[in-house]
């Protein structure tokens, strides 16, 4: 079932994705050289606490941490760690999500530390503009399959591989909810978007192949060819007026 929002539970979610969002920024500012990824994990956990909320991740499946923090071929679910130390030309996806409410809001990035290679500025560019392409399809009466074929093609045609075994999702006084938005499919397809639809769109894109798994720790999501990949996530409403971002800091 798809639980719709009306306008007062929209405004709730918008307070939460502005935490999200906001806790998200600060992550990034924090990424440089020399940094460890539990630092950064503290300073998400302490500005979402700050704000009256609570980190989504933390405790979620017994998840120990408030970020994924996810190093080059580490696709999602990095488990932040003091022993993490970040060092130049990394990629590093920071994933966060905040409770305000009873409402989720979610986000993801892959920020750049120090100087990185071109072939992963490309890697980030693609897969952020992939997720803008997304939204700006996510309009009332299209469907979810308009938005996964979206992502799929803006990326696939670039010669990037979509990640199959994990998707985006409806998000409310859940952080998961219906629907699945996968990053693959066909136009046409799933169910037709709506007013009060809030979505967690989040493309998972790899420099080489598509297929991951998952490491020993039990979260950990790698690409298989240990190729670079990258995460970009935005919470957003469907409204009459078109898309709106909720994870905005500002
Ligand atoms: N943004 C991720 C998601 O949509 C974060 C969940 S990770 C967990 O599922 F730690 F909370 F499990
Ligand atoms: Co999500």
């Amino acid at each position: 079932m798809i639980v719709l929002k009306n306008k007062k539970e929209l405004g709730i979610m918008r307070e939460a994705g502005k935490i999200s969002a906001r806790a998200l920024k600060l992550a990034g500012e924090a990424v440089e050289p020399g940094v460890s990824t539990k630092q950064i994990d503290d300073i998400v956990r302490k500005y979402i606490i700050s704000q009256g909320a609570k980190p989504s991740f933390l405790g979620y499946n017994n998840y120990p941490a408030s970020a994924c923090i996810s190093l080059n071929s580490e696709v999602i679910h990095g488990i932040p760690s003091s022993s993490r130390i970040l060092k130049s030309g990394d990629i590093v996806s920071i994933d966060v999500g905040a409770e305000f409410n009873n409402y989720h809001g979610d986000n993801a990035w892959t920020f750049a530390c120090g100087d990185i290679s071109k072939e992963n500025q490309d890697l980030l560019n693609i897969t952020r503009e992939s997720l803008y392409q997304a939204i700006k399809i996510s309009q009332i009466n299209n469907r979810i399959g308009d938005i996964s074929h979206t992502v799929e093609q803006y990326v696939e045609s670039r010669g990037y591989s979509v990640v199959r075994d994990f998707v985006g999702h409806g998000i409310g006084t859940h952080l998961h909810e219906e629907p699945s938005v996968p990053n693959y499919g066909k136009p046409g397809h799933g169910a037709r978007l709506c007013a009060g639809m809030t979505i967690a769109i989040e493309p998972m894109i790899n420099i080489g192949t598509h297929e991951v798994k998952i490491l020993d720790d039990d979260w950990t999501v790698v690409t298989r060819d240990n190729k670079n990949s990258a995460h970009f996530e935005h919470t957003i409403a469907i409204t009459e007026n078109g898309p709106v971002i909720l994870t905005d800091p500002s």
